[in-house]
C-alpha cells in the first residue's frame, strides 16, 4: 500500500508542477489551484484520504512525504504567481522534474530457495571437479530403466508408479512393439517424464570414455500423492564418477566433504546397506548433523551391467554415483517442514530467503 500511495503522489506532484509551470495567464493558473488546492475536491485533498489506506506501520513516512508535496505544490503556485507578475508567460522548457525528490525504489527480487540450493550444489561438486551435465526431461525405458539394470518385470517399470505419455501405440492406435534390449529397440518404446536423474549417467557414458567425473541436477517426477515430504515433481542431484581404481573409500570422502562444505559443519557420513539395480553394492547414505543420523539418498558402486550397457570395460573401471533429493538438502539447511511451500510461489514465505 504504501509505494502505490506514494507513487499516486509522485504522479501527483509531476502534474501539478507542470500544470503551474505551464500556466501562462492568470486565468489558467487559478484553474490549476483549484485542481490541485482545490479545498473541496482538489486532487491534494483525494490524495490525503488515500493516506487512510496505509498500513499504519507505514504511516509516519506516507505523512511526512504527503507534507513535503503540499509544501512543494503551494511554492510552486508561488513561484507561478510572481512569474505571472513579473509579466513573464509560461515555462515551457524543461520536462517536470524535481531532482529533490526522493526515487521510487523498485522491489528487487532474488533466486528461488532451490535455485538458490541448485547453485551452491553445483558450486560446491565443481571445486571437487565435478563438471555439470543436463539431460532431457522426458526419457525413453533404455536410459530410464534398461541401462540402469532395471528389467522389464522390475516394479519400478509399473505404469501406476510412472508418468507415461500417451503415445500412440498406447492409446491403441498403433500395433505393440516387440520389447527388445538395447538403445535401438528403446527408441520405439515408449517415453516417460524421468523418474531419476540416473538417466544422465547413461547419457554421459554413452557418448564419453572414461575417466568421467559429473553432476547432473534438474526436476524428476513420480505420482506420489503430495504430503508434507512428497510432491509429484522434485529435483535431484546425481553425481558420478568413473576411473580406474575407485572405491567406496572415495565415495565416502566425497559425499562428506560434500556434506560439511554445504552445511559449514563437521558432518559425519554412515552408510547403510541398501539396494539399487544399476549399484552393486548399494547404500542409503546418512550424515550426522546437530547430534542426529539424517538420511541424505542412495549411492554405490556403479553395477558392471551398467558399464556393459554402455560400453564401459567393468575389468578395467570401476567408479561411484549417488542420488541426492534437493529439497531435502534444502528443507534441512533452512528448517523448512513442509516440501508443498516450495511450489505455491508465496512471496510471504520465498521473501525470507534473500
Ligand atoms: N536414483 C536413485 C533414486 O532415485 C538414487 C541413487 C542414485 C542411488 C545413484 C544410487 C546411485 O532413488
Amino acid at each position: 500500500m504504501l509505494a502505490e500511495f506514494l507513487a499516486e503522489l509522485d504522479q501527483l506532484s509531476c502534474d501539478a508542477l507542470t500544470a503551474f509551470q505551464s500556466a501562462g495567464d492568470v486565468a489558467a493558473l487559478e484553474a490549476a489551484r483549484i485542481e490541485f488546492l482545490g479545498m473541496k475536491s482538489g486532487r491534494l485533498k483525494s490524495a490525503q484520504k488515500g493516506l487512510g489506506a496505509v498500513d499504519k506501520a507505514d504511516k509516519p513516512k506516507a505523512g511526512q512525504r504527503f507534507n513535503q508535496l503540499k509544501q512543494q505544490i503551494e511554492a510552486a503556485l508561488e513561484a507561478a504567481q510572481a512569474r505571472l507578475d513579473s509579466g513573464a508567460g509560461a515555462v515551457t522548457d524543461g520536462p517536470c522534474f524535481d531532482p529533490t525528490l526522493p526515487g521510487i525504489r523498485p522491489r528487487l527480487g532474488h533466486l528461488h530457495p532451490l535455485t538458490q540450493t541448485i547453485e551452491e550444489l553445483k558450486d560446491l561438486m565443481g571445486r571437487l571437479g565435478f563438471s555439470v551435465v543436463d539431460g532431457p526431461e522426458v526419457e525413453d525405458e533404455w536410459h530410464n530403466f534398461e541401462a540402469l539394470n532395471i528389467p522389464l518385470e522390475h516394479p519400478a517399470r509399473n505404469p501406476l508408479d510412472n508418468f507415461y505419455l500417451a503415445t500412440a501405440q498406447r492409446l491403441g492406435c498403433a500395433k505393440p512393439q516387440a520389447v527388445g534390449t538395447g538403445p535401438q529397440a528403446a527408441e520405439e518404446k515408449e517415453l516417460l517424464l524421468r523418474s531419476q536423474t540416473s538417466t544422465v549417467q547413461i547419457r554421459v557414458m554413452e557418448k564419453t570414455p572414461p575417466p568421467v567425473r559429473i553432476i547432473s541436477l534438474g526436476r524428476v517426477y513420480r505420482p506420489d500423492d503430495a504430503d508434507a515430504t512428497h510432491y509429484p515433481m522434485f529435483h535431484q542431484i546425481e553425481g558420478l564418477l568413473v576411473d580406474r581404481g575407485i572405491t567406496m573409500a572415495d565415495l565416502k570422502s566425497v559425499l562428506r566433504l560434500f556434506a560439511s562444505s554445504f552445511f559449514q559443519d563437521d558432518v559425519h557420513i554412515r552408510f547403510r546397506p541398501s539396494f539399487f539395480p544399476f549399484t552393486e553394492p548399494s547404500v542409503e547414505v546418512d550424515m550426522s548433523w546437530q547430534g542426529r543420523w539424517i538420511e541424505m539418498g542412495g549411492a554405490g558402486m556403479v553395477d558392471p551391467n551398467v558399464f556393459r550397457a554402455v560400453g564401459y570395460d567393468p575389468e578395467e573401471y570401476t567408479g561411484f554415483a549417488f542420488g541426492l533429493g534437493v529439497e531435502r538438502v534444502c528443507m534441512r539447511r533452512h528448517n523448512v517442514t513442509d516440501i508443498r511451500e516450495f511450489y505455491k510461489n508465496d512471496v510471504r514465505f520465498l521473501e525470507q530467503f534473500t
